[in-house]
């Protein structure tokens, strides 16, 4: 049976202050953020579901967690407890790597995506704990994180990050949004504001069963390799803000929206009814220089788009956001009458007479533009899949090691650097590398990639294989709303995709911690079943 879309409104997750602020004076906030198996209602007539959540205490618990708003420059402590049961909500796959506690307990670890942060409080997968800290995993280092918020206003989020548990605890509801604000850059901008009007989305499918449990498989494509790992997990009901296509009564006027792909694998191409359209200002972590105005935008899972909707140009009454993303993509199958909507605007009779805001023209914040010149270092990192008998992926890896193979990717403190991204599989892989930004330069396409790939499986060396002579026809360079910072790409299958990443801080200062420290960061697929099996690799930053 279908559920009635637009039934339940779209709700606003808590904020949490990440900063105190007495008597004019701010000082960093000390948060206590619990994670907590709760029932979460996704729909009216869904019944209550058994979710895992993060809040400041059970009963205030929500999916997603709290939107965690913190200023630049303001440092942030946040001790995450974990206060979940001993068993998980979905079947696990031990034949994963995977976080194996012995006494039991869902492990998890808090990673905030797209944060400038020390290693300690970055979240490596295997720095997990169980409730009340009872076990931990071999790279634990601290209970309470510090957030040190030195970096460029903009979206972040916050998820879960436990080895080869992240799908089923993202699943289970654990991700919130995070924010950093810059009221000096961000006021002149005149941008839409305040709770009513600067909103975020965070998207998500899910499918569920009669009882309001969600469903995950628990039986995977190779089952002889895999007892229960399938290579994408997509689901039917689309879950914003954690109610299934709701709706949302606007005023005629301009809204922001911060718009989140909290998903596992799909990914949404945004667009809107009665001629409507976005104007990006933002993406991952960062403001674009200039507005980019979109009819349709291809978000991959952990992508950000940060837009303005004008609604008073609405010739209807609602406006309903869709989705056309093929599922896996790109060559997956098309969405159908349940995954291509995603909610409903309800638009208000009268124009909004107050509204003052605008939609900046020009320069939103300056983008400093690296140089491919001042690149210390090229890599070429390949992504491939390896398949078993059946035809059906076994692992998907990054130069064929596993994450716990020593790390390759060593760039120094201080340095660009240039990878190039090399994809040899079907499918567009979604790239994240934790601390370091990046400024896409060119994508170009690859000929014969089983080919080069049969050479790079029989010993790995890209120079050996020469990759460089599979290229074919011109780099193209990426749209314009993907032109500025990015710390999630999607890498097009049978590409090569140059970038420029620079270990520094935004501001071009030094980082005010040991960016060496251990446990080190990650580089990875953001599609969460790929991460978990094993595209994911250690990245450790030289002093
Ligand atoms: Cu959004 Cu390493 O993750
Ligand atoms: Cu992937």
């Amino acid at each position: 049976k279908h559920l009635e879309k637009f039934v339940d409104e779209l709700p606003d997750m808590p904020r949490i202050k990440a900063y105190r602020e007495t008597e004019g004076m701010i000082t960093p906030a000390n948060l206590t953020i619990g994670m907590y198996q709760i029932k979460w209602k996704f729909h009216r007539d869904i019944p209550p579901t058994p979710v895992f959540a993060y809040g400041t205490s059970a009963k205030k618990a929500s999916v997603p967690g709290p939107t965690i708003d913190a200023k630049a420059g303001l440092e942030t402590y946040i001790r995450w407890e974990n206060h979940l049961p001993q068993r998980h909500l979905f079947p696990l796959d031990y034949s994963l790597d995977i976080a194996r506690p012995k006494y039991g307990g869902v492990p998890t670890v808090v990673h905030v995506h797209g944060g400038i942060n020390e290693p300690e409080s970055d979240g490596h997968s295997h720095g997990w704990f169980t409730s009340g800290f009872k076990e931990k995993g071999a790279m634990w280092s601290k209970r309470v994180y510090h957030y040190f918020n030195i970096q460029q206003p903009g979206n972040l989020w916050y998820h879960d990050h436990a080895m080869g548990l992240t799908r089923v605890n993202i699943l289970a509801g654990l991700y919130g949004a995070y924010v950093i604000r810059d009221p000096i850059l961000e006021e002149p901008l005149n941008l839409p504001s305040g709770h009513k009007y600067d909103r975020h989305l965070l998207i998500s499918d899910r499918s569920f069963y009669r009882n309001g449990s969600i469903y995950f498989p628990s039986v995977g494509n190779n089952p002889h390799i895999h007892p229960q790992w399938q290579p994408e997990y997509f689901g039917d009901v689309i879950v914003v803000n954690g109610k299934a296509w709701p709706y949302l009564k606007v005023k005629r006027r301009k809204y922001r929206f911060r718009i989140v792909n909290s998903s596992n694998a799909r990914f949404f191409r945004f667009a809107l009814t009665a001629g409507l359209s976005f104007t990006q200002i933002g993406a991952d972590s960062c403001y674009l220089e200039k507005p980019v105005k979109l009819q349709k935008i291809l978000v991959a899972p952990s992508e950000q788009a940060d837009v303005i909707i004008d609604f008073r140009k609405s010739p209807r009454k609602e406006v309903l956001l869709t989705n056309s993303a093929v599922y896996p993509f790109p060559s997956g199958d098309p969405v159908n009458s349940e995954n291509s909507l995603v909610m409903k605007f309800v638009v208000d009779k009268k124009v909004h007479s107050q509204e003052t805001s605008k939609i900046p023209q020009r320069n939103l914040i300056p983008t400093h533009r690296l140089k491919q010149e001042d690149a210390a270092q090229t890599r070429i990192i390949t992504m491939f899949e390896y398949e078993s008998a059946i035809g059906e992926p076994t692992h998907l890896l990054f130069n064929g090691l596993t994450f716990d193979s020593p790390a390759t990717e060593t760039p120094k403190a201080g340095t660009t650097e240039l990878w190039h991204i090399i994809n040899l599989t079907q499918d567009n892989h979604p790239l994240h590398v934790h601390l370091g930004a990046f400024q896409v330069i060119s994508e170009q396409k690859l000929r014969d990639p089983d080919k080069l790939k049969a050479c790079l499986e029989k010993s790995y060396s890209p120079e050996k294989c020469r990759v460089w002579n599979y290229v074919i026809g011109k780099p193209s360079a990426p749209s314009a709303n993907e032109a500025g910072w990015k710390n999630v790409y999607k890498m097009k299958p049978a590409h090569i995709t140059s970038f420029l990443t620079r270990f520094l801080n935004l501001n071009s200062e030094p980082y005010p911690f040991n960016v060496s420290a251990d446990p080190g960061y990650a580089y990875h697929c953001h599609i969460l079943d790929h991460e978990d099996n094993e595209m994911m690799r250690p990245l450790k930053i030289l002093p």
